[in-house]
Parts: structure tokens; C-alpha cells; sequence
């Protein structure tokens, strides 16, 4: 991971994300806890360092986050006086195309940052506002899918401005809310209306996949997740896909589907797409429960 994700220091896009049913360690492997950190720390806290390291060179930081909650797409890190403003749930951002035809989205907070210690706040703000709830799968459960995303700005201290360079790139980290089968999780009312959402976008991410390895131009529009993924799925970028998925044979069905996604994003041409999908199973749980050395995360049900 670290190789890859220093490669925003040279101006690629970089996206990790974390894909897989409902309660198998998704955010787990990317948030993480106090004592073991996730993937969206130590990969951002590994581009600061890969930036420092980098001689000749000056580097700026900010940090974005949203969350897409039933096709709205809702600022993460927008001021706590803002979120709590008339008591009212945050109102959607709009997505709008920039000139390259990429989403652009409208009026997002983005927040300086220059240590671990900026990076850690911007991610408690991320974990106090967005949505989890109960469900009889997770406790847990995500009910939107979140973005984090780290923009870097770099600039060549030539001494000229004729032969000064700069870079500008951006690392996303996406938790993925899970696959879910309403008969499983026995969610009713709000609840359901957040799994159809869930399980829409997720399968309009599939076909993405599937339409990039069959080399066939594929349909961004279809959700805001994969409007929102698109610069990271097309071009130069490169991605990595984390497949996570439960051991018990109850979820045989969701693990079958899960690592033939995790497939279909190996399988994607680096032509269209850099991708290297990470789906290994590894019936070794500690192993597995290292979440920065593994592909795939296991968790004991
Ligand atoms: N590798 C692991 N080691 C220890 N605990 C884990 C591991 N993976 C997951 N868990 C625990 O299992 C529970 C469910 O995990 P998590 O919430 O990360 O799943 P998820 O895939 O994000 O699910 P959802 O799609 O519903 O959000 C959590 O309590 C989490 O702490
Ligand atoms: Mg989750």
C-alpha cells in the first residue's frame, strides 16, 4: 500500500475501497479503532510522509469527506454550527460536471491539513456525523457509503519559473456500505429504504467493473457513487479493492457474489482503468484481521 499510495506525490489518483456484505469488516479495515489504526489513517498519514520525503518540493494538504445517504450526498466535515443549524437534517450537496467531465461537488468543506494529529480530528469529525444503525446483521451498519479524500498540491522549488513543476492529486478512501439482504437484517421502514438505496448504487458500482473489463464504456450516471468514483476508475488512477467477507457458510451466497466482484475489478485492463483488486481469501483470521496487509478481511461470526 505504501508504494501505491505514494504515487500521489507524482500526480496520480489514488482510491482504496473496501467492498463487501453487510458486517464483514468493511469499516473496520478502513476506520479502524484507537489501538489499531484503519486504512484511511495510515494511508494518508503514508502520502504526508512520502510527500516530506521528497526533496526540492513543497506540499499542501486538505481534507473533504462525504457520505452518500439514499442518493444524497451529505458534507462530513462542514462546521459543527453549520450541521446543527435549525436542529434540521443537513440538506444534500449538488454534484455538479466539471470541464473535464468529471463530478465536481458544490460548497464542500475541505479542511487544511499538515500533521497525524489533523489528519485523526478530521476523521473523528467523519465518524461523529455519519449515519450508522442496528440491523440484525451488524450492530454497527453503515447506512450510506463514505468518501474521504486527501487532496495534495505540490510544487518543485526551481528557482525559475520556467522550469518549476507542480502536481496536484487526490487520494479517496471509500467505505463502501454492505450488500444486504432485507429478509437477513430485518430492517423495516427507514431502514429499507436505506438497503434498496445501498443495494442499487452497489450494483450500478458492479456494472462499472463489468463493463470496464469487458472494455465496454460503462455508465457512470447511473448512481452518485459511481458519478462521484468515476476520476478514479477511468484515465491514469489507480485503485485498489479491498474485499471483505463473513467465514460462516450462512453467507455463502454474499461471499460468492463479493469475490466475483473482487474478480471483476482484478480482471479490469489497466488500459481503462488501473486497477489492482486485492480479493485473495485467507482462512487465516489473524492474518486476515490485519487489515493493512491483507486484501481480504475475515471476521469470526
Ligand atoms: N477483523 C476484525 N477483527 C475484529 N473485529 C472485527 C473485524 N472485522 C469486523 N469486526 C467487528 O465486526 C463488526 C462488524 O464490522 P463492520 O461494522 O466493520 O462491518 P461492515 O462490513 O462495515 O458492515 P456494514 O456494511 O453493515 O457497515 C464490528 O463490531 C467490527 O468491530
Ligand atoms: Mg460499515
Amino acid at each position: 500500500m505504501t508504494e501505491l499510495v505514494g504515487s500521489c506525490c507524482s500526480g496520480h489518483n489514488v482510491c482504496i475501497m473496501a467492498y463487501g456484505q453487510t458486517g464483514s469488516g468493511k469499516t473496520h479495515t478502513m476506520v479502524g479503532d484507537q489501538l489499531n489504526p484503519g486504512v484511511n489513517r495510515l494511508a494518508i498519514a503514508s502520502v504526508l510522509r512520502a510527500c516530506r520525503g521528497r526533496s526540492g518540493w513543497q506540499f499542501s494538504f486538505a481534507m473533504c469527506a462525504v457520505e452518500v445517504y439514499n442518493e444524497d450526498i451529505r458534507d462530513l466535515l462542514r462546521p459543527p454550527r453549520a450541521a446543527n443549524a435549525g436542529g434540521t437534517a443537513p440538506k444534500g450537496l449538488k454534484l455538479m460536471t466539471d470541464v473535464s467531465g468529471a463530478a465536481a461537488i458544490q460548497g464542500l468543506t475541505e479542511i487544511p491539513v499538515t500533521s497525524e494529529a489533523d489528519i485523526d480530528r478530521c476523521i473523528a469529525r467523519c465518524e461523529r456525523t455519519r449515519i450508522y444503525s442496528a440491523t440484525r446483521l451488524n450492530g454497527v451498519s453503515s447506512r450510506s457509503h463514505v468518501i474521504v479524500m486527501l487532496r495534495v498540491s505540490g510544487e518543485s522549488g526551481a528557482a525559475s519559473e520556467l522550469t518549476s513543476q507542480s502536481v496536484t492529486s487526490t487520494l479517496t478512501l471509500c467505505d463502501l456500505a454492505g450488500s444486504e439482504s432485507v429478509q437477513k437484517s430485518g430492517v423495516c421502514g427507514a431502514g429499507l429504504r436505506e438497503a434498496s438505496a445501498i443495494n442499487r448504487s452497489l450494483l450500478s458500482l458492479g456494472k462499472v467493473f463489468e463493463d470496464l473489463r469487458k472494455r465496454q464504456r460503462p455508465c457512470f450516471r447511473e448512481s452518485k457513487l459511481t458519478r462521484l468514483l468515476q476520476p478514479h476508475l477511468t484515465g491514469s488512477s489507480r485503485c485498489l479493492v479491498i474485499v471483505t467477507v463473513r467465514e460462516s457458510v450462512n453467507h455463502l451466497d454474499e461471499t460468492i457474489r463479493s469475490l466475483m466482484f473482487g474478480h471483476s475489478a482484478m480482471q479490469t485492463q489497466p488500459a481503462d482503468c488501473a486497477a489492482a483488486a486485492a480479493a485473495a481469501v485467507d482462512a487465516d483470521a489473524a492474518t486476515a484481521a490485519s487489515a493493512t496487509t491483507a486484501g481480504t478481511s475475515l471476521r469470526h461470526d
